[in-house]
């Protein structure tokens, strides 16, 4: 981001997000408002806030369902992530244990409609229009969930399958980021298009660098082999099967079952950054964001432009 004065509207814009996120989270209840308040507080990227304020420097950023439309990405966002962390059997989010871990499962899924609910309430001002949307993507979120834990039906390219379970449960979410941004600044229908179809590339190609993160990063805030210990073959792991390299055999052993053993957790997790497979899949990162940077090509030139072109870069080069 290179315009001072863009610069300073985002800045401002996530600014007003923060402040808000605390006070839609508030609760009266102890519990309620300490479980809810507990990973906000312990950080994030606030993506999806991002993209909805850069989308909205199409139109005009300064309407107030701009940052109310970002609230209830991120809303939506922080629920998802309660529920995901049970359903993962996570220790560890953004640095900070889990509400699973710190407290407990009922806890964390409680926690998790609680913050759906606080969603909800916040998208009602937006109109019918708004909640419509809010609700559809969150049907498409939660089956795009229930497919991964599903796996395949026969006859179906695991591939195909798995890039569709990432279209649909963070796709979903950050197509609709664009799209609230572009629609509460009231840019044009086929702008808001533009970047509800950039937003839904954009974030297979988000999810695909968040599971080649889960190999390679120890920095993450996450713990590193989730995947692998709940058995979900992400990317590369399908290219690692598909494999019929002989020296792949023992990562493809160690890859086709869950792991719970910490030693074979570190073995696979050795196994697969020194395999081609991270490569192709890494290709495929490239891909998704270069389908981004497509779509948005048409948009007049400009910093929302420039930032939305960043982003994609933004994307590949974290799990580079
Ligand atoms: C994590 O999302 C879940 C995915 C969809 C990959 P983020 O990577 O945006 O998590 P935070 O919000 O920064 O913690
Ligand atoms: C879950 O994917 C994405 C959601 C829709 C919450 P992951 O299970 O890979 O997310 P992380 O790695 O736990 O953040
Ligand atoms: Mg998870
Ligand atoms: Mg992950």
């Amino acid at each position: 981001m290179s315009d001072p004065e863009f610069e300073a509207s985002i800045k401002a814009g996530l600014d007003a997000v923060e402040e808000q996120l605390r006070q839609a989270v508030a609760a009266a209840d102890p519990l309620v408002n300490e479980a809810a308040r507990h990973l906000l507080d312990a950080g994030g990227k606030r993506f999806r806030p991002l993209l909805v304020l850069a989308a909205a420097q199409l139109g005009d950023a300064e309407r107030d369902e701009v940052v109310a439309s970002a609230v209830v990405v991120e809303l939506t966002h922080l629920a998802t992530l309660y529920h995901d962390d049970v359903m993962d059997e996570a220790d560890v989010r953004r640095g900070a244990a889990s509400a699973n871990s710190r407290w407990s499962n009922s806890v964390a899924i409680l926690t998790g409609d609680y913050l759906f609910a606080r969603a909800s309430d916040v998208v009602a001002d937006l109109g019918p229009e708004a909640v419509r949307i809010q609700s559809r993507t969150f049907s498409r979120l939660v089956t795009g969930q229930i497919r991964e834990t599903a796996g395949p039906l026969p006859g179906v390219d695991p591939v195909e399958h798995y890039l569709g379970v990432l279209a649909d449960k963070t796709g979903s979410l950050i197509a609709t980021s664009g799209r609230f941004g572009a629609m509460f600044s009231g840019a044009s229908a086929a702008v808001v298009d533009t970047l509800t179809a950039y937003g839904e590339a954009i974030g297979v190609a988000f999810q695909l660098s968040d599971d080649l993160l889960d190999i390679e990063s120890e920095s993450s805030g996450k713990t590193p082999g989730t995947d692998l210990r709940e058995g979900i073959p992400t990317l590369p792991v399908l290219y690692a099967l598909a494999s019929t390299d002989p020296a792949e055999a023992r990562l493809r052993s160690l890859v086709s079952r869950p792991l719970s053993d910490d030693d074979e957790v570190a073995e696979a997790l050795t196994l697969l950054r020194a395999s081609p497979a991270m490569a192709a899949a890494r290709q495929v990162v490239r891909e998704y964001a270069d389908r981004s940077r497509a779509l948005v090509a048409s948009l007049p030139d400009g910093p929302a432009k420039s930032a939305l072109l960043s982003l994609a870069d933004l994307v590949v080069d974290r799990a580079a």
